[in-house]
Formats: structure tokens, sequence, C-alpha cells
């Protein structure tokens, strides 16, 4: 072997594990997966928030949301929001199961004759169906609702240090483009993981429960927290583990 040959040899050697980790592949497979799966938390719990006054609704027993249907509710939301229906894999397959699972468990809860607000809100069902997948998922990927550190209602929603690092330090930056998720491999729970989060606004439906005066009681008997129309009042984040 002469040296130029040999010399090629080691460039190609050298270059293989290059190519074989070529970080451009799998992050753009990411990158895609989370879009598909915020769109689908955020489409299935769109279901719950749309039919807030029928769960409350006294008069009527059977609302008719069961997992069955309100599993196609949100396929068809999905749909509206992505603009192409879902392209099921297994991530998305065991969060729709999570959807099922948990309207099947909140049946009786909901179908009640008598009573009116049943405390069944969209952030209740949305930290119900993440903590499902998160499990049905056994370790691979994570989902989480969560919110900036002041505006944090329920303490298992609290933000970690990664999610309190972008909230504050870019969502929450002058000029920062509304809606636009912020991504990057980092850590998630000491391992490696490729990271999304997906920050959400309050919008008029909010403030009755998460608007001023701040400190007033709503009707979940929780505290408001003062938030102002538009303002960040939220994220969806979600950790693929490596
Ligand atoms: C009827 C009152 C009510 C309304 C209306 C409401 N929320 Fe909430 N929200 C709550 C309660 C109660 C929780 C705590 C849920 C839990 O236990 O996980 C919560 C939790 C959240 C969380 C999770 C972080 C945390 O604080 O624990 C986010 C984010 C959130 N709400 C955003 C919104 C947005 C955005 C809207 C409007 C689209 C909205 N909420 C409308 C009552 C409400």
């Amino acid at each position: 072997m002469n040296t130029s040959k040999l010399f090629r040899s080691l460039v190609a050697l050298t270059l293989i594990p290059l190519v074989l980790t070529a970080p451009g592949v799998s992050f753009a497979d990411d990158v895609a997966t989370s879009e598909s799966l915020t769109t689908l938390f955020r489409a299935s719990r769109k279901v719950i928030s749309v039919n807030q006054a029928l769960i409350n609704d006294e008069a009527k027993g059977d609302k008719g949301l069961d997992g069955k249907s309100v599993v196609a509710m949100a396929k068809a939301n999905y749909k509206e929001a992505a603009g192409k229906p879902l392209s099921a894999g297994k991530a998305q397959k065991a969060m729709l199961d999570s959807v099922s699972e948990i309207m099947s468990e909140a049946q009786e809860l909901i179908n009640q004759e008598g009573v009116g607000f049943k405390g069944f809100l969209p952030a209740i069902f949305a930290r119900r169906v993440a903590g499902r997948f998160s499990q049905k998922m056994q370790g691979s990927m994570s989902i989480k609702l969560t919110a900036p550190k002041k505006y944090v209602r329920n303490r298992a929603n609290r933000p970690d240090k990664w999610e309190y690092d972008v909230i504050e330090n870019k969502f929450k930056s002058e000029g920062y483009e509304n809606g636009k998720p912020f991504y990057e491999v980092s850590k998630s729970k000491g391992k490696d993981a490729f990271r999304y989060i997906l920050p959400e606004y309050y919008g008029e439906s909010c403030l009755g429960c998460h608007g001023t005066p701040k400190g007033e009681l709503d009707i979940t008997g929780g505290k408001k927290e003062g938030g102002v129309l538009g303002e960040l009042g939220g994220a969806i984040s979600l950790a693929i583990f490596k």
C-alpha cells in the first residue's frame, strides 16, 4: 500500500464514526416526532376545552365523551391543526391509548347528574394523559405540561432546570417569536435526551382562573395567578431519551 492509499484509508476509517453518528438524521426525526406528539397532545386537550360546558352540565347524564369518541375527535383536531392526518407510530399510539384510558376512568365523574362543576379541566386531563403516556413509553419518552415558575399551580407541574432556563431566558426574551418551540440535545433526569418545549399563552378563556385580581379564588377554589391576555402561561415539554 503506498502512502497516499494508506492516507485515504485512514481518512475513510476516521469518517465512518462521523457518518454513523451524523446528528442531522436523528435530530430531524426527533424534531418531527416532537411536532407530531405535541400537536396530538394539544388536539386531545382541545376536545376537553370545547366540551367544557357539556362536561359541567348538571342536567345531562351521559356526555358521550367516552374513550373512543374523544380519540376520534382528537384525531380530527390533529388533522385540522397539522393539515394532514395523523400517521400513528408507536408513540402516537401510546398517546391515543392514554387519552382513551383517562376518559374511560373519568366516565363516572363526568356523567354525574345534578353536579355542575366537576373539576374535570383541560389541564387536569393533560396532566393525567402525560403521566400515562410517559408510563407507557417506559423511560424512552416523557411529556409534561408545565408553566413559568411563578404561575405554577400544581407543584407536580413545576419546570425543571432546563425548562425553567428556556422559559425565562428564551421564551420571555424580547423579540422571541410567538409560539416558536425551542429544542436541543441536552439532559433530562440526568440522562441524555433530545428536549423540545413549546410555549403557550393565556387566552380570554383562561383568565377566569389564571387572570386577575391575583390571589382571588376561582371556580376550582384555587388562587388566580394574575396573568394577563396574551402572556406566556405554560409550555408543553417533551423528552426523547437516548
Ligand atoms: C376552570 C379554571 C381554569 C381554566 C379556565 C384554565 N385553567 Fe389552567 N389550570 C387550572 C387548574 C386547577 C390547574 C392545575 C391542574 C393540575 O392539577 O394539574 C391548571 C393548570 C394549568 C397549567 C399547568 C401548570 C400549572 O399551573 O400547574 C397550565 C399551563 C394552564 N393551566 C394553562 C391554562 C391555559 C393556557 C388556559 C386557557 C386556555 C387555562 N389554563 C384555563 C384551572 C384552569
